[in-house]
């Protein structure tokens, strides 16, 4: 692969269509794809938008812009993506769905493209291991919100080769991310040391200190952006809850036990901002 220069992303909730709208800002022909529709219209009006905003607090000028949104385009089916030099997988936090996607796109596209996932959690070596090319697969994790934070964690599998990482390299350096290369093992870097923080944060709650206090202590005293709660209801508290069942069973150590308040908030299904309801309201 010499350069890539168009990136299918699969996936248009809040993590592909930042993906999406980063890529179509650096000038590279990005198409969107989500098989739900309406799914895919939110993700597409909410780039426009986004878009929109940061020509009107004269962050980006009215041409980039424009230049992104012609160059963003939503594909009716995966067949869209043939001459896609990259797919980029945003999609639901489970195996076999990855899998079956990555089955299908294996077929569709050139032999020398190359395909990622944006997974937090799932072993790259495995997903990998379901097509035909491990070699031409890797990890690109983003964080959350894609547009804003500067870091993307690499992950090669096994079989990841020279040239795939050298090529992501490129792409991300062009839309100005900062890589880490992280181990293909249970919560990369950022997951590995974060979600435990937020869980030891949870069980103070549940021994009855006050989400505020929590919050602006860390805020105030060691400068994080926001407290950890507030980052938990961000996050979502399913996505928090399965990222340290993963660490607890695949690491084997009761330090990464989820705490049970954590659970129960999701039994009720106070998935934090995006459900209306977490540690706060919304
Ligand atoms: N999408 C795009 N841009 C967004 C955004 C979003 N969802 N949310 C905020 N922004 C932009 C705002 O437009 C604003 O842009 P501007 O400076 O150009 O005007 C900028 O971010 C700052 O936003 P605000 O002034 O509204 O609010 P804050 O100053 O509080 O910043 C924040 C918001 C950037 C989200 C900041 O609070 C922060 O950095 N929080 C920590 C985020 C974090 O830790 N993310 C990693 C989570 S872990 C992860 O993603 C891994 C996953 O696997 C779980």
């Amino acid at each position: 692969m010499a350069e890539i220069k168009s990136v299918g992303v699969v996936g248009a909730g809040q993590m592909g269509a930042g993906i999406a709208q980063v890529l179509a800002t650096a000038g590279h022909r990005t198409l969107l794809f989500d098989a739900s529709a309406p799914a895919l219209e939110k993700g597409l009006a909410g780039i426009h938008s986004r878009l929109g905003q940061a020509v009107e607090k004269g962050k980006m000028d009215a041409a980039t812009s424009e230049r992104a949104k012609q160059h963003l385009s939503a594909a009716g089916s995966l067949r869209d993506f043939a001459s896609c030099d990259l797919i980029i997988e945003a999609i639901i936090e489970q195996f076999e769905p990855k899998a079956a996607l990555f089955r299908e796109v294996d077929k569709i596209l050139r032999p020398d493209a190359i395909l990622a996932s944006n997974t937090s959690s799932i072993s790259i070596t495995r997903m990998a291991a379901v097509t035909s090319r491990p070699d031409k697969f890797l990890g690109v994790h983003f964080m959350n919100p894609v547009p804003v934070m500067q870091l993307v964690e690499l992950i090669r599998g096994l079989q990841t080769s020279d040239d795939t990482y050298k090529a992501i390299l490129a792409l991300c350096a062009s839309i100005k991310k900062t890589t880490v290369l992280a181990l293909d093992g249970p919560g990369f870097i950022v997951n590995r040391i974060l979600c435990p923080m937020i869980n030891e944060a949870i069980f103070l709650v549940q021994e009855g200190v006050a989400p505020t206090d929590i919050d602006n202590a860390m805020k105030l005293g060691t400068n994080h952006p926001m407290g950890p709660l507030t980052l938990a209801d961000f996050v979502g508290l399913d996505t928090l809850l399965y990222i340290l069942q993963l660490l607890h069973r695949e690491l084997g150590e009761d330090k990464y036990r989820p705490c049970p308040l954590l659970v129960k908030y999701v039994e009720a299904g106070w998935h934090g901002k995006k459900s209306g309801r977490g540690f706060y309201s919304y």
